[in-house]
């Protein structure tokens, strides 16, 4: 069946489709491919023949949870080792993954969210004290390394009462270094026929993976010997059971629990954020209307409330569009549950998967204009969101394996974006092409930015 699959001309014995492959740009490679091959293609690596998506009604039917459900493949499947049956890398029959889902899903709860609120307030704070300075020595601001010096704090805080002093340092903490070269491991690995090709990076790997296991454990144990926190998701983790069975997670799912939520819970927003502030530097009449909403919700008090965020409808599209052009999660795999016909035309047997293109989906002219690759954050006006068919936009994933951050990302990001542009201008280097990294996230490469403080503002 799968003859009908287009698939790159040139194909070699073994090695598959893999010339002009980059190992580094696993996405932006495939984009390649995508825009030559059209809504459906397949690419063989070494021995193993992967179907990509990202045409509307395929992703669409994708989408379709009674046929169709999450696949723990690639570079997902290669996080097992880190955190196994953890929230992100659980097999769907994995018992835990309903338990530590249950059991964690009230954590973002609007109530929930309302209690994290003002100490996500107080880590933009901090960070605003960071720029301030930097602004005051003439420097421009490292926005990648910051955002994630933010966002990780950000989730330490909230959810696991722990401070990491991301702001008293000058290089990222260890535990994103270790964070990252993990990631970068994980991807790196279906990249190559046999892991035994890595086996320098596979003894970094475990050192990494170590380091990530200690710096949990040392959390887990301060909160054990110190009593519960104020509710958190730590606390849910180690005190609250299953409302049903009574069951707890166990040492060893909290471990990978936290490993989950610390990871996906920073670095995928600290994307989102560098992105964002690109474009609104790339765009100042954007960035204007922005701002000028945030003046006008917000006024000038000094912390703006739980419900005054959500408020702010133009620069949440902002991010919208952001999240378009530059998913931080740029795809995700679904395989079916059982034999069925793939929008009526492709069979797949149970078991068999594909892999969701999200980043080529968010492109496609035929869902989103021949200017789709343009940036206009109009495209998410209320209007223009029902015009399109379904599932056309899917930054967070599909059915009962998307985020479930989902709000807390949105919710701290339009806040830190709101805080930012009431309070500096954008400066952005003419030089500066957009460049972007992988390791199965998605992150501008040396985005920089000037700053100027806006005049008599907070
Ligand atoms: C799952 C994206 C923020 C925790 C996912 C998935 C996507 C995603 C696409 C589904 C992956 C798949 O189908 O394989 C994002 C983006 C974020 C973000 C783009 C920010 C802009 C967060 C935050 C948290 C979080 C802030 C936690 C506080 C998780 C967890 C899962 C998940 C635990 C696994 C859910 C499950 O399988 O039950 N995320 N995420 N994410 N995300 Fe996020």
């Amino acid at each position: 069946q799968l003859r009908r699959i287009p698939r790159p001309p040139y194909r070699l014995p073994l090695l598959g489709d893999v010339l002009g492959a980059s190992r580094t740009k696993p996405l932006q490679d495939s984009l390649r491919h995508a825009r030559r091959l059209g809504p459906i293609f397949r690419r063989r690596v070494f021995n193993r023949e992967i179907v990509f998506l990202w045409g509307a009604a395929l992703a669409a039917d994708m989408a379709d949870e009674s046929r169709f459900a999450k696949h723990v493949g690639l570079g997902v499947a290669n996080l097992r080792p880190v955190v196994g049956d953890g929230l992100f890398t659980a097999y769907n029959h994995e018992p835990n993954w309903q338990l530590a889902h249950d059991v964690l899903a009230p954590g973002f709860s609007r109530e929930a969210m309302a209690g994290y609120h003002p100490m996500m307030l107080n880590v933009a704070d901090r960070l605003m004290d960071h720029w301030d300075r930097e602004m005051a020595a003439g420097r421009t601001v490292d926005v990648p390394g910051d955002m994630t010096k933010l966002t990780l704090e950000t989730i330490a805080r909230t959810g696991f009462g722990h401070d990491f002093g991301s702001f008293e340092r000058s290089r990222p903490h260890p535990f994103v270094t270790a964070m990252v070269g993990t990631l970068t491991y994980a991807q790196r690995l279906n990249a190559v026929p046999s892991p035994l090709l890595l086996r320098q990076a596979a003894r970094r790997n475990a050192t990494d993976i170590a380091y990530l296991n200690h710096t949990v454990d040392d959390l887990v144990r301060a909160r054990t010997a110190g009593g519960p926190g104020d509710g958190d998701l730590l606390d849910r983790m180690l005190q609250t059971a299953h409302p049903e069975t009574g069951e707890l997670l166990s040492p060893e799912n909290v471990r990978r629990q936290v490993i989950t939520f610390l990871v996906a819970g920073h670095e995928t927003t600290s994307g989102a954020l560098s992105f964002a502030l690109h474009y609104l530097s790339r765009h100042p009449e954007i960035a204007a209307r922005a701002r000028a909403e945030v003046d006008q919700v917000w006024g000038d008090t000094a912390m703006p409330g739980y419900d005054q965020v959500a408020k702010l409808r133009y620069l949440r599209r902002v991010l919208d569009e952001s999240q378009r052009l530059w998913p931080t999660v740029p795809a995700f795999t679904r395989e079916a549950r059982e034999d069925t016909l793939l929008a009526g035309e492709h069979p797949m047997r149970r078991g068999a998967w594909a892999l969701v293109l999200t980043a080529m989906l968010h492109r496609d002219p035929e869902v989103w204009g021949p200017d789709a690759e343009r940036f206009d954050p109009d495209r998410f006006e209320p209007k223009a969101v029902r015009s399109r068919p379904a599932h056309t936009f899917k930054p967070f994933g599909t059915g009962a394996r998307a985020c479930i951050g989902r709000q807390f990302a949105l919710h701290e990001a339009t806040l830190v974006l709101g805080l930012l542009l009431r309070r500096y201008e954008f400066r952005s280097d003419p030089a500066y092409r957009l460049r972007v990294t992988e390791r199965l996230t998605m992150m501008p490469e040396g985005l920089r930015l000037g700053l100027e403080r806006r005049v008599g503002t907070v």
